[in-house]
């Protein structure tokens, strides 16, 4: 063979690589609605920037025929690339392919380039469409996953790990989307489930569909294993984009800052009325986050999921940032299980990714109720005190009206550790409501009075004066500065740039251990 018959088998391997599973499966693909796993990541990285590795590894399987059947690249493609210019690594898996099945050689593929993501301290962007366990592998593919699943672990905190679901993923393999930080789902083409609805007719007798089953909203709306559901892969793949945009390539670097055009003394007149002097009317925390973030953007994560609990990415002055807040708007706000859990979780991703929390409290106390007592409110609401509590990054808070009880500790109170904490003037920081505060110390009083509604009323008013107001946690120093709302933007800007260099450390340990 001369070296041109040496360069054209190199060319016709790799067309043969790039062709999958073949045409008629690619064209499958596409009449699903659904992208082939290369342009995938034409879609996703710099143009030209991609450089794949293992192209044309195979499976090692003898059995059931499958020596006869081997695709170059074995139903994965993997390697690195750049997005707007910052390095990632990438595996798509190729539906086309045995139906994007793992065996053990696409799990090894898998591991390398995890590996390569993980020393070199670059994000791993997973993209998943596949039909789970290579049934003709049997353990060897289960090895796969395990190897999968310890890198996962291994690579969490350390570098940011992003799983986007593009169709079938099932059984155990939707452990390495769990264990990733945030998971996009695309609508109608994607599902996850443990165990898919026939097993479930079959054990339990349920009919259920896929989609209402395992699809995009049902694991943005019910489960939280989702974080966005997208109405295609292209707009996951933006998706993807936008949340590297608000993250560091690791946990030793900070989130490139942008260049600001929004003016950092912005004021915002509108926020002086956005919190109703009546404490019981609700009113949307998003138009307070919107309104102090650089040019107004919000991007908000689970924004279907535990409505009453807003976490989300912003940006201040160019500087990256993790919003949390309690939203008025839905069960007033209240910290219930799966709040908490949001909560938590966003807040530990922050630290791990050294992004400054903005905390707006609005928030009555924890949900009363049975269910709540049995779902374990008491370890769940705790996650948000040690995920806090353990922060080291630097920690704003504001309290725009109500910070109640146990609910106003957890919420990134000074006595957690908040670095900054400022209260609106329609603050109302006290151990509990004055409706509670008032039937409890002023019973006698109550139980005596000629007028009991007209007692109650004006009990509760003095309870609210003297104590629900943001003056006594001023006084004790719990709170650093009363601010006027319309102020919010600059003063958090200005509390940002003195904490820019904050160090702190908590004590050294193998690991905490976080109430699961
Ligand atoms: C081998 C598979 C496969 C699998 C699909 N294929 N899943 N081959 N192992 N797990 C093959 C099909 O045989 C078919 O090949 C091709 O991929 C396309 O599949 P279709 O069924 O034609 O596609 P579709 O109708 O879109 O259905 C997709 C699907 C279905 C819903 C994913 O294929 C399916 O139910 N697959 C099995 C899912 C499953 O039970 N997986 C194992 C779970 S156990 P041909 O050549 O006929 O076109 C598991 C344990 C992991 O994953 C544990 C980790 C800890």
């Amino acid at each position: 063979m001369n070296i041109d018959d040496k360069i054209r088998e190199l060319e016709s391997r790799n067309l043969e690589a790039e062709l999958g599973g073949g045409q008629k499966r690619i064209d499958e693909q596409h009449k699903k609605g659904k992208m082939t796993a290369r342009e995938r990541i034409d879609y996703l990285l710099d143009e030209g920037s991609f450089q794949e590795l293992d192209k044309f590894v195979v499976h090692r399987c003898q059995d059931f025929g499958m020596d006869k059947k081997k695709i170059p690249g074995d139903g994965v493609v993997t390697g690195y690339g750049t997005i707007n210019g910052r390095r990632v690594f990438l595996f798509s898996q190729d539906f086309t392919v045995f139906g994007g099945s793992l065996s053990g050689a696409f799990g090894q593929k898998v591991c390398k380039v995890m590996d390569l993501a993980l020393n070199n301290g670059a994000p791993m962007i997973g993209l998943n469409d596949s039909g789970g366990a290579r049934i003709q592998e049997g353990v060897m593919s289960l090895a796969g996953y395990g190897e999968i699943f310890k890198r996962n672990v291994w690579s969490s905190g350390v570098v940011p790990q992003i799983s986007v679901i593009m169709g079938p993923c099932a059984g155990g393999a939707v452990y390495s989307p769990a264990l990733t930080d945030l998971t996009i789902m695309v609508k109608k083409t994607s599902n996850m489930f443990i165990t898919g609805p026939q097993v479930i007719k079959a054990v339990t007798s349920e009919e259920v569909s896929p989609e209402d089953l395992g699809g995009a909203m049902a694991h943005n709306t019910k489960s939280g294993v989702a974080h966005f559901a997208e109405d295609t892969d292209q707009a996951a793949l933006d998706r993807v984009k936008e949340i590297l945009s608000y993250l560091p390539q690791n946990y030793r670097e900070k989130a490139p800052a942008v260049e600001c055009t929004d003016d950092p003394n912005r004021t915002e007149a509108s926020l002086n009325t956005v919190v109703p002097t009546n404490p019981r009317l609700p009113y949307d925390i998003k138009d307070i986050i919107r309104a102090v973030l650089d040019d107004k953007q919000f991007l908000e994560v689970q924004k279907h999921f535990a409505k009453n609990m807003v976490v989300g990415f912003g940006r201040l002055n160019g500087f990256s940032v993790g919003i949390i807040a309690n939203q008025p708007k839905f069960l007033a706000g209240c910290l219930d299980t799966k709040a908490s859990v949001k909560c938590a979780r966003f807040v530990r991703m922050c630290d791990a990714f050294n992004l400054p929390t903005i905390t707006f409290v609005d928030v009555p106390g924890y949900l009363p109720g049975v269910q709540q007592e049995y779902d374990g409110i008491i370890k769940h609401g705790a996650k948000i005190i040690f995920a806090y509590s353990e922060a080291t990054v630097p920690k704003i808070t504001v309290v725009t009206r109500k910070a109640y009880g146990g609910a106003y500790i957890a919420m990134s109170a000074k006595h957690l550790g908040g670095d900054v904490n400022f209260a609106y003037p329609t603050a109302e920081i006290a151990v509990m409501g004055p409706e509670g505060a008032a039937n409890i110390i002023f019973r006698k009083e109550l139980t005596e009075a000629d007028d009991p509604v007209a007692a109650k009323e004006r009990l509760v008013e003095e309870y609210r004066n003297n104590f629900a107001s943001p003056f006594k946690a001023a006084e004790l120093g719990y709170t650093d500065h009363i601010i006027f709302p319309e102020k919010t933007r600059p003063r958090l800007i200005q509390a940002l740039m003195m904490l820019k260099d904050k160090r702190e450390s908590i004590p050294e340990r193998r690991h905490g251990n976080i109430p699961l």
